[in-house]
């Protein structure tokens, strides 16, 4: 058993020995955690599916603390997602509504629904406290299909989390609930030789620890998936977080 401040398997064990950094014992170590850091448990924010109150609430506040790039890219491509006549938008997956939040107030007049599992309810209501205009809606996308009645759908580090069978239904789900003419949305980040390489350094560097997966697929993947299910006017917006935005025929 190495026993850091955080306990991590991995890479950094052969080092520990070489500079005998990391004390090595057959024992578990009595606390587990990163010393400073006491808001919740040390597995909540790694661990998925969340089980308890305090996972949800460690994952998405884990979600949200990496959201202002995603922010940036999305408020950057607002013209282009909502045009001037968007008024309703659902995120699927939306987390505890941070980015819904953040970007409604740079939208006037247009109304953001997060869906979500139902146990992060709570925390998305506690955010329309501040933003009246941000509402929820529980469901699993998964087994159920997604709402009706939506000018704008976004994935927004969704879809990079399931399989590529799995992502395809989802977006076959989207194609179902959008009217023609109404707008798909995707920001995650696509697959990039730099991408790839930090990708496999964290891999690595979390393994044993890290029980969400994600991966890197290439924008072709999404804009062949899109034109199959009969979505037009494809259009990617690089950046540190890529858009994707495409129209409902
Ligand atoms: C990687 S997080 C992204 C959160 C947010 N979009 C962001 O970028 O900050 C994935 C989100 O999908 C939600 N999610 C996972 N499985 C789901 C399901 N079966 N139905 C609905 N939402 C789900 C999670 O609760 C979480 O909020």
């Amino acid at each position: 058993m190495l026993n850091h401040g955080i306990n991590v398997v991995g890479m950094f064990f052969i080092w520990d020995i070489i500079f005998g950094t990391g004390i090595i014992t057959r024992q578990y170590p009595k606390a587990y955690g990163i010393q400073h850091y006491q808001q919740e448990e040390w597995y909540a924010q790694f661990a998925w599916p969340p089980r308890t109150a305090d996972e949800v609430r460690g994952f998405e506040r884990s979600m949200a603390a990496g959201a202002p790039p995603i922010i940036e890219a999305l408020r950057a491509a607002r013209a282009q997602i909502f045009g001037t006549g968007a008024r309703r938008w659902l995120d699927v997956g939306g987390g505890d509504g941070t980015v819904a939040a953040a970007l409604l107030g740079a939208l006037p007049g247009v109304t953001g629904d997060v869906y979500n599992l139902p146990a992060v309810e709570g925390l998305v209501r506690a955010r329309a406290a501040s933003e009246s205009r941000l509402g929820f809606v529980a469901g699993d996308f998964l087994a159920e299909p997604l709402p009706h009645g939506y000018d704008v759908l976004s994935f927004i580090r969704v879809l990079h989390d399931w399989p590529a069978d799995v992502a395809r239904g989802l977006l076959g789900k989207a194609a179902d609930a959008l009217a023609p003419g109404a707008r798909l949305v995707i920001c995650e980040e696509f697959r990039t030789p730099e991408r790839l390489a930090i990708q496999l350094f964290w891999t690595y560097f979390l393994v044993g620890v890290d029980g969400c997966v994600s991966r890197l697929r290439e924008v072709a993947w999404y804009e062949a998936a899109l034109g199959a299910l009969g979505f037009v006017d494809v259009q990617v917006i690089p950046g540190a977080f890529d858009v994707v935005i495409a129209t409902r025929r």
